[in-house]
């Protein structure tokens, strides 16, 4: 309440002086290799100080009046640098500039969870503002934008269940996404995903996540600098900054958000529009009971157990005279084969009749009797 009184009394205070006197800009300016004329960016520049400057800063650089305290930061736009409007680009290692629509879509909806909220203002209107963004950061002069993300056709379209469960596989076992943000999977199943035992993982604690350094730097007083670290969100308990659909993961997965938080995975659409259904499941259960259940079933699980080895193989038992041991029935009883012998030449499984005399596993009284396990005879 307080913040949104700061906020708007810095912004009625501005309003009053942003539009007097001369405008700011009296030529076209080329950023983003695309000419903008003075007039849009004069507009940009209004439209940025009513609804903008308040955290973004007169000078865009992230520090107006209602930034102090406010975490995550306002972006620096002097830096040039994005996180969530975000394209791809083979040359600038996931730190290229967005697309005008990348940051209307950000810009209208908002960032959950931080103080940048959704803007209701026109499409027209938030783009002039875009335009005006640009003219604090050197980049915009120098590069373009990246490639936008193909979203293509969605292969799970209408069996979007079997989708959701392949995510779960691409989550765990291909990209394998835990390494950052925490494991979705019981233990059971994460041990059959990764073949890791969870206890011996070198993420000892799979279940939470692990904080990220962002590479984005905050401005400390007296000159100094801190880099800014990033939770990866926990999908069931944190929100996510950019996501408003299913396709918004898919965007985020190809990309990476900027900065060195979270690498592009590029993973086609096939897996990687399974793992945009399983993950927005998560996400869509985020602040409601179900996600609260999940959350708690998972860190709730008894101490891991390897699973039992699997039963010996049933082989013929035979007498020691050399004559196959007989179900009543006349079926040959079957059982696990003998313990391999001291003597490798002996060790032969299943091997006809030992040798009279020879100790023998395969006592004709115990054996049919002393075969708890099920054999394959008595099915
Ligand atoms: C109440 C404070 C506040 C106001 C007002 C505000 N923002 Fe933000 N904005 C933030 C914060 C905080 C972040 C950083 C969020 C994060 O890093 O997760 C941010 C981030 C952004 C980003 C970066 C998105 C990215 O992909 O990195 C853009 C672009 C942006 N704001 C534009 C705007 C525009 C345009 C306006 C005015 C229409 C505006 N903001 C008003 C607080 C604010
Ligand atoms: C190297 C660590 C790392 C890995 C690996 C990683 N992420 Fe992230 N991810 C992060 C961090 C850090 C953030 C949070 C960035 C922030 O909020 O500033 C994040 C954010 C996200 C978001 C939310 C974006 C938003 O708009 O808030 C989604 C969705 C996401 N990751 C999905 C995935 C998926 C799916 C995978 C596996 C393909 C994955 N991540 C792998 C570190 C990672």
């Amino acid at each position: 309440m307080t913040r949104a009184l700061t906020i708007a009394a810095a912004v009625a205070s501005l309003a009053l002086t942003a539009g007097c006197g001369q405008p700011t800009f009296s030529q076209a300016q080329t950023l983003g290799g695309v000419s903008i004329d003075a007039r849009t960016l004069n507009r940009g520049e209004e439209l940025y100080v009513l609804n903008c400057y308040a955290c973004h800063g007169m000078e865009g650089d992230g520090n107006g009046p209602a930034a102090p305290g406010l975490r995550p930061p306002p972006r620096n736009f002097k830096q040039g640098f994005y996180k969530f409007a975000v394209t791809i680009d083979e040359e600038d290692e996931g730190n290229t500039l967005p697309r005008d629509e990348d940051l209307l879509r950000i810009i209208k909806g908002g960032l959950h969870g931080t103080p940048m909220w959704p803007w209701d203002l026109q499409d027209s209107e938030i783009v002039k503002i875009i335009h005006y963004l640009k003219t604090f950061s050197p980049r915009w002069t120098k590069n373009t934008p990246g490639k936008a993300v193909e979203l293509g056709e969605d292969p799970w379209k209408g069996k979007e269940a079997e989708g959701r469960t392949e995510g779960k596989r691409v989550y765990h076992a291909v990209a394998r996404c835990w390494s950052c943000h925490p494991s979705y999977a019981t233990k059971d199943e994460f041990f059959k995903y990764t073949n890791n035992p969870p206890e011996n993982d070198a993420r000892n604690d799979f279940y939470s996540a692990e904080l990220k350094n962002s590479g984005a730097m905050l401005a400390l007083e007296g000159g100094k600098e801190r880099e800014v670290k990033v939770l990866p969100p926990d999908f069931l308990m944190q929100p996510v900054r950019s996501i408003y659909e299913v396709s918004d993961v898919y965007r985020v997965v190809a990309t990476g958000v900027g900065g060195a938080a979270m690498p592009g995975f590029p993973l086609g659409p096939k897996d990687g529009w399974a793992l945009a259904h399983y993950v927005w499941e998560l996400i869509e259960k985020e602040g409601t009971k179900a996600g609260v259940d999940a959350k708690t079933a998972l860190t709730s699980q008894p101490e891991w157990k390897p699973p039992a080895p699997p039963p010996p193989p049933q082989v013929p038992l035979f007498n020691p005279d050399g004559t196959p041991q007989l179900n009543p029935d006349g079926t040959p009883v079957t059982g696990a084969a003998p313990a391999p012998a001291a003597d490798p030449a002996a060790a032969g499984i299943a091997a006809p009749p030992a040798a009279p005399g020879a100790p023998s596993t395969t006592t004709p009284a115990a054996a049919p009797a002393a075969a708890p396990a099920p054999s394959l005879a008595h099915r």
